[in-house]
């Protein structure tokens, strides 16, 4: 299994890493079963799971819901739950009750949360109680009112000081890693350099220790433009599209389903026909049902 020590121990090494952002349980267990390390169950899922425009409506209940599905379907990777807006803001002792439902209730290992300044004092606390924070700066989507909107951050020399400066703050404090999101590749690049965790870049180049996509975006299910930073590696809404289609007008036309979808009475059934009645997953698939 993935430890936030053998994260420290890719920086050391040199060797880049994926995280991808896991919201259930099947896509959670295909990610893992293809060795990607890390899943964030980021909070990113209130805007592609849920529909919210942002992501400040979402509850810590609802992502203790989904990180409880990632954490069935995942054996392999390190899984790190995103701490959702006012989960952590009001005290270091409400961010501590918070990322320990993280860990006792929803199986994951460690807790991601944005900002530099008070939330460092938050780090530190909850690096204190042992539970492994990873830090999240530049474009923070939390902030996106006072940022105006969902900008790149770090473009002037005042903003990117501010950057390295939070940075070192939460690698001080006892962050094991950094995302650094929407920030000019010189600036992440500059404080990649500075810290001696690692950095995992979306929108910053690629000169961090670990890249992260949003799920959604790195499939194709997001539709329109893609933005600058997303590289998609499926099609899957157009695929999607095409199979609704076709499955449509094959139960139209009668089609679908044909004689190998059908049950047969005992008297009729072929000796192997099997009896079984089950969505999706095998038998052996499952996931641990206390999680
Ligand atoms: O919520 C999220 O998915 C994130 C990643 C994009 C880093 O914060």
């Amino acid at each position: 299994m993935t430890t936030v020590l053998d994260v420290q121990r890719f920086k050391d090494e040199g060797r880049h890493f994926a995280m991808l952002t896991a919201y259930d349980f099947l896509s959670a267990r295909i990610l893992d079963e293809a060795g990607i390390p890390i899943l964030l169950v980021g909070d990113s899922l209130g805007m592609v799971m849920l529909g919210y425009p942002t992501t400040l409506p979402v509850r810590l209940d609802e992502m203790l819901h989904h990180a409880r599905a990632v954490s069935r379907g995942a054996r392999q990777a390190l899984l790190v739950g995103d701490l959702p807006f006012m989960s952590y803001h009001e005290s270091p002792e409400q961010a501590i009750a918070s990322a320990g439902r993280f860990i006792q209730e929803a199986g994951m290992h460690a807790v991601k949360l944005e900002g530099g300044g008070r939330v460092v004092e938050v780090t530190r606390r909850l690096s204190e109680v042992g539970i492994p924070v990873m830090g999240h700066l530049g474009l923070t989507p939390q902030f996106v009112h006072q940022m105006g909107g969902f900008k790149v951050q770090g473009k002037t020399e005042a903003q990117a000081a501010r950057i390295l400066a939070d940075a070192k703050a939460l690698e001080e404090a006892g962050a094991f890693s950094l995302v650094l999101e929407g920030v000019p590749s010189k600036v992440a690049a500059a404080v990649t350099h500075a810290l001696r965790i690692p950095t995992i870049g979306i929108g910053a180049g690629p000169a961090t220790d670990g890249q992260v996509l949003v799920f959604h975006d790195f499939l194709g299910l997001t539709t329109g433009k893609a933005p600058k930073f997303v590289k998609r590696y499926a099609n899957l809404a157009e695929e999607i599209t095409r199979a609704a289609t076709e499955y449509a007008e094959d139960v139209r036309t009668g089609k679908f389903p044909g004689p190998e979808h059908e049950y047969t009475t005992n008297g009729s059934a072929p000796a192997k026909d099997p009896t079984e009645v089950r969505y999706g997953a095998s038998p052996a698939s499952g996931g641990d049902p206390t999680r």
